[in-house]
């Protein structure tokens, strides 16, 4: 059996991929013209207590038969044409696509197996202006993602995000100028125009003037980011001057949330670049805001609009660029993912 290991492939959200799979067996001269079985299995998560791993099955073909599981957005472009073109199209990329793909190929006693991991990129978060629920324009909810490190997502990025399972109930706006918002468990206020079937409410297009909040979609984490504080935590403007003092400045919302769509995990509220405060929760636990996963954000009263005051005293969350980042492993060997207080 013949086994080749591909590189990672990275694509970003909703977008489509194309899994190479090429193999050299082919039918043995005499026997009878068998054609190839083709197998795409994912394969992820920790090796169980036997050894194993999750499995999945993606798609089966064989004799221009093919059988797809994976909610029909799998296809075998160059299959029809040529049956030994094993290589998979996945459409409406999701987070949760991430995963090693294994593509094996059965001819006759023959088989020969493929394994591409693949890497989703990209994160969309709501976004709130800092002084009011339902506050920005469209033109100004396209600056504010431009503020933090993003771009107004679009529909496709949102029903992707849908999918891996995002739920909430605040009406934003998208790159098309409709404004929709994703909802998981319909309850009374999130209704919108789809009653209690769970899916993407859209309110359709909208005059620009009108207001709302915002999707916006943070592509890649050119950097780190970091948690860090002092014994007597920070205003916002001691904040800011804390990362500076560390080689890095606040981190945008952006970048905590492609921070925590990369593992950071911390239960301690901290001051971002855009005067908001909020912490990374991967691992949901008691006192740190509530049982799913996410970025949680701080608000200043009852009525969830409003960043806290300025004086209010957090921790902080600071970025520093790739080229910094390079800079300190050079001079003293270390450049960690995610490390408190800095150096
Ligand atoms: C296999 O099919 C894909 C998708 O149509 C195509 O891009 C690729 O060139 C094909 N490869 C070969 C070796 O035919
Ligand atoms: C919350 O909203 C209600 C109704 O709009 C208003 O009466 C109340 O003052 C608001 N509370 C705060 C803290 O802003």
């Amino acid at each position: 059996m013949r086994k080749v290991t591909h590189q990672a492939i990275s694509e970003e959200l909703s977008k489509t991929v194309l899994l190479p799979c090429l193999f050299t067996l082919r039918p043995t001269t005499g026997s009878s013209h068998e054609p190839p079985r083709i197998k795409w299995t994912k394969v992820w998560g920790q090796r169980g207590s036997d050894g194993l791993q999750k499995e999945q099955s993606v798609l089966v073909a064989k004799d221009n038969v093919v059988k797809k599981a994976f909610q029909g957005r799998v296809t075998l472009p160059g299959y029809s044409k040529n049956r030994y073109n094993a290589s998979l199209a996945l459409t409406g990329l999701r987070s949760s696509d991430s995963g090693l793909y294994r593509c094996e190929v059965v001819v006759g006693i023959n088989d020969e197996q493929d394994t591409v991991p693949l890497e989703v990129t990209g994160v969309v978060f709501h976004y709130r202006a800092p002084h009011d629920r339902y506050g920005l324009s469209f033109a100004d909810a396209m600056r504010v993602c431009v503020e933090n490190s993003a771009v107004i997502a679009t529909p496709g990025q949102l029903q992707a995000t849908f999918a891996d399972g995002f739920d909430n109930c605040d009406a934003g706006w998208l790159s098309d100028q409709t404004v929709r918002y994703p909802i998981q468990s319909p309850r009374p206020g999130c209704y919108g125009d789809r009653e209690d079937s769970p899916g993407v409410r859209n309110y359709g297009n909208r005059s620009p003037d009108e207001l709302f909040d915002v999707y916006c979609f943070a592509k890649q984490l050119q950097g780190e980011v970091f948690h860090s504080t002092v014994p007597d935590k920070l205003s916002l403007a001691t904040a800011s001057t804390h990362c500076h003092s560390l080689g890095a400045q606040l981190a945008t919302v952006g970048q905590l949330y492609l921070a925590w769509q990369a593992g950071l995990d911390q239960c301690d509220p901290g001051w971002l670049a855009d005067g908001s405060v909020r912490y990374p929760i991967n691992v949901p636990r008691k006192n740190c805001g509530g049982d799913d996963p996410g970025v949680r954000t701080v608000y200043n009263n009852p009525n969830r609009t409003g960043f806290p005051d300025t004086m209010a005293l957090f921790d902080a969350y600071c970025y520093r660029g790739t080229e910094s980042c390079v800079m300190r492993k050079l001079i003293w060997h270390q450049c960690g993912n995610y490390h408190g207080n800095g150096v």
